[in-house]
């Protein structure tokens, strides 16, 4: 199973079944998350920065691309509700 680690937490890799998104998997492991829109991708709350391992989720959501054409996400940046993990 992936191991997803939050760098900006003091917890230990989370175990995150394929196909769930990376909000969904730390709030299962119990953190709190900002997802100020319900993890509809329609603010960015919930953005992460992806240190490593992008190429274990899926590509950007429409909304991702929306807001990084608008310079609201980086390249580097993904919506937490948006991003799930292949
Ligand atoms: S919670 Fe609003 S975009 Fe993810």
């Amino acid at each position: 199973m992936p191991l997803l680690t939050l760098a900006n937490l003091p917890a230990p890799p989370l175990e995150v079944p394929a196909g769930r998104t990376v909000l969904a998997a730390i709030h299962a492991a119990g953190h709190a998350w900002w997802h100020a829109c319900g993890a509809k991708g329609r603010c960015t709350t919930c953005r992460v920065r992806v240190l490593a391992g992008a190429e274990f989720l899926t590509p950007p959501t429409p909304a991702e691309l929306r807001y990084r054409a608008a310079g609201r996400l980086g390249e580097a940046e993904r919506l937490a509700c948006q991003a799930r993990v292949s």
